[in-house]
């Protein structure tokens, strides 16, 4: 399917029919999802793909039980987690070095990665920062955070969410529907995944092949002008 038929085939769809997905499907988009542009390329996600029925059957009653999760034939869950910069740090240095990038992004992988992805003891660390960035700031454009580890999972997040909208349209070209979901209890998902405190979901996707009642009607979007803006 091209791009934008892809596009504009992909909706939320609540109610999918009880046809299995093919797990090659899933793996494509799984793939798709990987390839998202993400902040510094530190790939700080995982993506959980539910497959245990006992963890399912959790994690549908951790989405509130909507129709969405409930009927879904698989779950995804998107996951963002800052301290995974950790992971990628060596692999990326070798990587930048191997293909001989500029000193200033050797440098940048090396040294000012740890910098930037640490918020320190209550934030404090991120605090002095963002105290020093502010007085430079005075005089010149400065990066005004990430910060607190707030900042940093908001950066994390941004990434993951461009992820699940790869995956979502990768289900779409391959004839397959989607629901993103943020509706459900954070603390219970995280518990069920084991995922650690610095860790947070982003997304829940649950797909299959849509049924009619899936939709509440036709695509609704507000005028464009209102929206998009030439400055
Ligand atoms: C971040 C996010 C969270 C969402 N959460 C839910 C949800 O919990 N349950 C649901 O039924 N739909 C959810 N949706 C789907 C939106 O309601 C849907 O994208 C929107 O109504 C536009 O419709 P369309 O996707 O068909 O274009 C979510 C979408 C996004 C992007």
């Amino acid at each position: 399917m091209e791009f934008f038929e892809a596009v504009e085939a992909r909706r939320s769809i609540r109610k999918f029919t009880s046809d299995p997905v093919p797990a090659e499907v899933v793996e494509r988009a799984l793939d798709a999802a990987i390839l998202a542009p993400n902040s510094s390329n530190t790939q700080t996600w995982n993506f959980y793909w539910v497959r245990s029925a006992e963890k399912k059957a959790e994690l549908v009653k951790a989405c509130f039980g909507q129709a969405a999760a409930r009927t879904a034939q698989e779950l995804v869950v998107f996951v963002a987690d800052p301290a995974l910069w950790k992971r990628s740090q060596q692999p990326l240095v070798e990587f930048v070095e191997k293909v001989n990038a500029p000193k200033a992004v050797i440098f940048y992988y090396k040294k000012l990665i740890p910098m930037t992805y640490r918020a320190g003891f209550l934030n404090l660390w991120g605090y002095f920062r963002a105290l020093t960035l502010w007085f430079s700031g005075l005089l010149r454009p400065v990066p005004r955070g990430p910060n607190t580890l707030r900042d940093l999972q908001e950066v994390a997040i941004k990434s993951s969410a461009l992820a699940a909208e790869n995956f979502v349209l990768a289900m779409a070209a391959q004839g397959f529907s989607t629901c993103m979901m943020e509706g459900f209890d954070e603390v219970r998902v995280k518990k069920l995944l084991k995922l650690s405190g610095t860790a947070r979901v982003t997304m829940v996707v649950g797909m299959g092949k849509g049924t009619e009642a899936g939709t509440w009607g036709p695509r609704f979007r507000i005028p464009r002008e209102w929206v998009i803006h030439h400055v």
